[in-house]
């Protein structure tokens, strides 16, 4: 049986990275898309030097041509993928009175319309194959409006766990399940680099477990929602918190 095959968006670091890793040790092939090319094809060299089963993709995830190309190499390279998690995110801290239209419009243009338009690509690629998993990276930020990285992230990815409900309802009649993955805050370079020390404190001590969050750990559940056996899990947003958000 032929390997199965994945793309995670925002791979070159921080949690896409660490899911990539997870995917391939998990028998995947993997597809590392991120605008940050250099740094993803590194990271598809260290994991398979000849490429079989790890390369790199430059996509911009704000652009529905770019998964478009992206389909279409991994077509002509693997014969398609079977997964795809939508990873990419970022944000830029303001208060919420203070945030202009084109700070709104771009942060709800990396973390919701990549969203959408991830969705829209693969979901019809898989859907036409009758069979595939989407895996959307959302945030408890999404679900509780309350978060460091911003109202127009938090708004975002709120919309993004309401799109995984909209493709999941869409595309399950034709082998296709699509998930969400809420996590609170993780321990990840950007955690680090953009809260202060003090801040940081903080955060740990109101989570109700005492530390971040494990990436691995959230790889894990992408790479079990990926499944084959995952067919009754479907439009769900499966909490990673450490219990800041219980519903
Ligand atoms: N860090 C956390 O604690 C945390 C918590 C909840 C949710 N998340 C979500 O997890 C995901 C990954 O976050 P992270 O902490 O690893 O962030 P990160 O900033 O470390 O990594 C983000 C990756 O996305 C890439 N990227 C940014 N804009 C892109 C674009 N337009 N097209 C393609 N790639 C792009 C970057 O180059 C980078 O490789 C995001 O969706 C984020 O919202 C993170």
């Amino acid at each position: 049986m032929s390997k199965r095959g994945v793309i995670v968006t925002g791979a070159a670091r921080g949690l896409g990275a660490v899911v990539a890793r997870r995917f391939h040790e998990a028998g995947y092939r993997v597809a590392l898309a991120d605008i940050a090319f250099d740094d993803a094809s590194a990271l598809a060299k260290s994991l398979s030097a000849d490429g079989d089963t790890a390369c790199a993709l430059r996509l911009d995830v704000t652009s529905k041509a770019d998964f478009e190309q992206a389909r279409d190499e991994l077509i002509q390279r693997w014969g398609g993928v079977d997964v795809l998690v939508n990873n990419a995110g970022a944000s830029k801290v303001v208060p919420v009175m203070e945030i202009t239209a084109e700070q709104f419009d771009q942060v709800i243009d990396i973390n919701l319309r990549s969203v959408l338009f991830g969705c829209q690509v693969f979901g019809q690629f898989f859907a036409d194959r009758g069979a595939g998993r989407i895996v959307n990276i959302a945030s408890l930020a999404g679900q509780n409006g309350g978060s460091a990285t911003g109202a127009h992230y938090a708004a975002a990815k709120g919309g993004a766990i309401t799109l995984t409900k909209v493709f999941a309802r869409d595309l399950a009649a034709r082998g296709v399940t699509v998930n969400a993955i809420s996590p609170g805050p993780m321990d990840l370079p950007i955690v680090h680099e953009s809260v202060p020390p003090e801040k940081l404190k903080a955060v740990i001590e109101n989570i109700p477990v005492g530390q971040l969050g494990s990436p691995s750990y959230v790889a894990d559940v992408a790479v079990l929602l990926a499944s084959v056996d995952a067919y009754f899990a479907n439009g769900a947003c499966w909490d990673v918190n450490g219990g800041l958000f219980m519903r």
